[in-house]
């Protein structure tokens, strides 16, 4: 299959040198329908260890539950003025269980034969069994996704604010996560930039290229 018509070097940098992360937004203007679908499905598409999808994405549309996330965020203005406010959630412990929604999956999709299957099984069964399938792992999956869709939204032009300074406790009891399997990682603001966010005219501070890369 051919691969998508690439956008080039430079109006990928114009993008991630345009994004920041936005501290005002404009609450009157809502991000577009297709941007939007395109921005969850960046979160769907995102890649995973073994695929796993070790995740949960809730989008909060209630505005009573958009104010007491706010009090759960240190009052961070985005949680109330951003458009959109999405919660990513991590699967609090990966199991077989997981491992077989996978393979369920997998056998619906493609033509998998018996064997492949078991081999496939063994894989990951030996992965969580090994304790390597933590918490820590699942979150780390669910800052992967993060980085996709901060990257997808500013392709698109829309601004971002991932949100760690929160509580996620709280945000547990909020969202009635208890007993879902899934508990609060980070949130993420998306809107547009209000006009006069004194953040959207700051340097960005990044290290230069010789502090950054090394050649081994
Ligand atoms: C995981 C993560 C959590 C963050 N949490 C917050 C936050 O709670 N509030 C906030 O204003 N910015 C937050 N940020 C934004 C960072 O401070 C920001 O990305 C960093 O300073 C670099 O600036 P830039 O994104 O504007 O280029 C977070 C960023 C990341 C990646």
């Amino acid at each position: 299959m051919a691969g998508p018509e690439p956008i080039t070097p430079g109006r990928l940098l114009s993008a991630l040198q345009w994004r920041y992360a936005t501290q005002r937004f404009d609450p009157s203007r809502p991000i577009p329908a297709a941007a939007w679908s395109a921005i969850l499905e960046s979160l769907r598409l995102a890649p995973s260890g073994f695929g796993l999808q070790p995740w949960r994405i809730v989008s909060v549309e209630s505005p009573a539950l958009r104010r007491a996330l706010s009090a759960a965020s240190w009052n961070q203005p985005q949680v109330l003025e951003a458009p959109r406010l999405l919660v990513l959630c991590r699967r609090d412990r990966v199991e077989s269980l997981d491992v077989e929604r996978l393979i369920a999956l997998a056998r619906g999709q493609r033509a998998i034969s018996d064997e492949e299957a078991a081999r496939w099984r063994a894989g990951l069964a030996s992965f969580v069994e090994s304790g390597a399938a933590t918490d820590q792992w699942a979150a780390r999956q669910v800052y992967l996704a993060l980085g996709v869709l901060v990257a997808a939204a500013a392709v698109l032009g829309v601004d971002a604010c991932p949100l760690e300074g929160i509580d996620p406790p709280a945000y547990d009891r909020e969202l009635g996560l208890a007993g879902t399997g899934y508990q609060t990682v980070v949130a993420v603001a998306l809107g547009y930039r209000a006009a006069g966010d004194p953040a959207a005219t700051a340097d960005k501070l990044r290290f230069p290229e010789a502090e950054v890369f090394t050649r081994a």
